[in-house]
């Protein structure tokens, strides 16, 4: 009897078990995106990245939870997606802010049309003054983040990084540079601390020329060398680059 119940339970057991599961991760995965969402509303006085790459980038931050090690922001005009970052990665990491607080530097030809129109626009809603912040609006969304153990090193990537050593492994890195030289020095100078499983969050990889161009020259470089990175593309326009 027992017999002829256990063979008639388990494939209908089997049946109900699997889209339970799948139930339940997308549910969670709604709880979580709702979240992410919701840290955006928090922060979007605090950064020009819309809700939606917002909400990819928190969630392939997560993904890397388990990483151990800092985290680095390369380009933080006001501060908005590394203090999300900080507020969902906790205290028990050491944060980085690197930003001349001056705005970008003059585009180059190496930039693209694009980019070149862009610095141009003046008068454009998007050109946000060359994208200048102060250092008090990165402290103060730094401070909404309640993360007490973060650094802002203020300054032009190619004066401060050469010179930066972090004090441990970096697990996320986030590049947001926009341009051929920002990405090109930053990832030069960063990349040999990257964690093991640590991730290079690239942004506007499919936005400037001259973005994807020091990507794909710094992937070519380090190929020579041995080592081959991979470039691969998260979500929509999240793209990344890990060991
Ligand atoms: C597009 S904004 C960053 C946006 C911000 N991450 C966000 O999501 O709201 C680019 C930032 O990179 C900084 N930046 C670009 N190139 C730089 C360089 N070579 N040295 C220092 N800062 C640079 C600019 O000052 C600016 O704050």
């Amino acid at each position: 009897m027992r017999e002829a119940i256990d063979t008639s339970i388990r494939p209908v057991a089997h049946h109900v078990a699997r889209p339970l599961r799948l139930a339940r991760s997308t549910i969670k995965l709604r709880r979580l995106k709702a979240r992410f969402r919701r840290l955006h509303r928090k922060y979007r006085n605090y950064t020009m990245t819309p809700e939606g790459t917002y909400v990819n980038v928190l969630s392939l931050v997560f993904s890397r939870r388990h990483v151990a090690g800092c985290v680095a922001e390369c380009g933080v005009w006001r501060g908005g997606v590394i203090a999300g970052i900080a507020e969902l990665l906790g205290s028990e990491r050491h944060y980085f802010l690197f930003d001349s607080f001056e705005g970008l530097p003059a585009a180059e030809e190496i930039d693209g049309p694009a980019l070149l129109a862009w610095q141009k626009a003046v008068e454009s809603p998007n050109y946000h003054n060359n994208c200048t912040a102060s250092q008090v609006e990165a402290d103060a969304a730094m401070r909404m983040s309640k993360v007490a153990s973060y650094s802002v090193v203020k300054g032009w990537f190619d004066e401060t990084l050469p010179r930066f050593t972090p004090p441990c492994p970096i697990a996320i890195l986030r590049l947001d540079g926009d341009l051929y030289s920002s990405m090109r020095t930053c990832l030069i100078n960063l990349w040999p601390y990257l964690a093991p499983d640590g991730v290079v969050i690239i942004d506007d990889y499919n936005v400037w020329d001259g973005c994807a161009r020091a990507v794909h020259e710094f992937l070519a470089d380090e190929s020579k060398r041995g080592q081959v990175p991979r470039l691969s593309q998260y979500e929509n326009d999240v793209y990344m680059v890990t060991r």
